[in-house]
């Protein structure tokens, strides 16, 4: 498939890119940054929250698909978190629209849930319940990507991703990794599954202390097969972590992280 990856300078971007590169995808790059070293497809150095610049984007070669990685990965004010997920969520559903591209796959978050008490897995019938207002902004990216797939028959996968990193480093981590391969296999079964539809999925590794259900991802395709547990006999335990194990967010959940919601001069 050709597809458009926003973030693609990013911590996932990169990854994702070269993934999907290798499982003989071919990758059209959006980012606010330059192209990485060594890329060597298409790249459009754009703000993904500008619907112009993402049209021209769009204009430039044929697509079909899109993963929407662009994004700020932490907690901010309301109004950076809407326009950084939500804005350019749908600048670029509009640009779909108008250029006949029918798939979109999107980085939404555990934090969409992560005020969720900590008790029973959590699956993909729960009730939003974000920790933040970057939960704030997945929640509503997800419901604008909700909307597009019943208006206008998008297919919409959101895959709410745990902990994307090489290896999980806290206990928690031992329950939301995602490791670099499983992220891979995931964005491509989203990219893949047949008419999903609007879809959630969780975006963690087999993690055998799992907080979230897998069974949404695997009706999708997506088989994990890493396991966070094989690094547990090496994780220290910290005084936080009972803390940060009361709801699905984590430190997010957190007082820390209570904030007004709109910046003021
Ligand atoms: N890293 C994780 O564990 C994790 C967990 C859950 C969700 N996510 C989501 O995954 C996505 C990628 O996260 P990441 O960890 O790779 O973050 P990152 O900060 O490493 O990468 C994000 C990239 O997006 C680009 N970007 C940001 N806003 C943009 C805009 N408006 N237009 C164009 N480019 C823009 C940045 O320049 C950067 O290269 C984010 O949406 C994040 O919320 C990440």
């Amino acid at each position: 498939m050709k597809v458009l990856l926003t973030g693609a300078a990013g911590s996932i971007g990169q990854v994702v890119t070269l993934g999907l590169i290798d499982r003989g995808h071919e990758i059209v790059g959006l980012d606010r940054l330059p192209a990485p070293d060594g890329f060597e497809g298409a790249w459009h150095t754009a703000d993904c929250a500008d619907p112009d610049a993402v049209l021209d984007a769009f204009a430039a070669q044929p697509l079909d698909a899109v993963v929407h990685l662009a994004g700020h990965p932490d907690e901010a004010g309301l109004t950076d978190s809407l326009t950084s997920h939500v804005v350019t969520t749908a600048a670029l559903l509009d640009a779909m629209l108008a250029h006949q591209v029918d798939r979109i796959v999107y980085a939404s978050s555990n934090h969409a849930v992560g005020r969720t008490p900590r008790r029973d897995l959590v699956s993909d019938d729960a009730l939003p319940r974000p920790d933040t207002f970057y939960g704030v902004g997945k929640v509503a990216a997800e419901a604008l990507l909700h909307l597009y797939a019943d208006r206008y028959g998008i297919d919409a996968v959101a895959c709410r991703i745990g902990s994307f990193l090489p290896e999980p480093t806290t206990v928690r981590n031992l329950s939301t990794w995602l490791s670099h391969d499983d992220g891979v296999r995931m964005v491509e079964a989203a990219l893949t599954a047949t008419a999903p539809g609007f879809a959630v999925l969780y975006g963690i590794s087999a993690n055998t202390r799992a907080w979230w259900d897998l069974a949404p991802g695997r009706a999708l395709g997506y088989e994990p097969q890493d396991d966070a547990e094989h690094w547990a006999d090496r994780i220290a335990g910290r005084p936080e972590d009972d803390a940060e194990a009361a709801h699905v967010g984590g430190p997010f959940a957190l007082e820390q992280f209570y904030r007004p919601a709109l910046d003021r001069r």
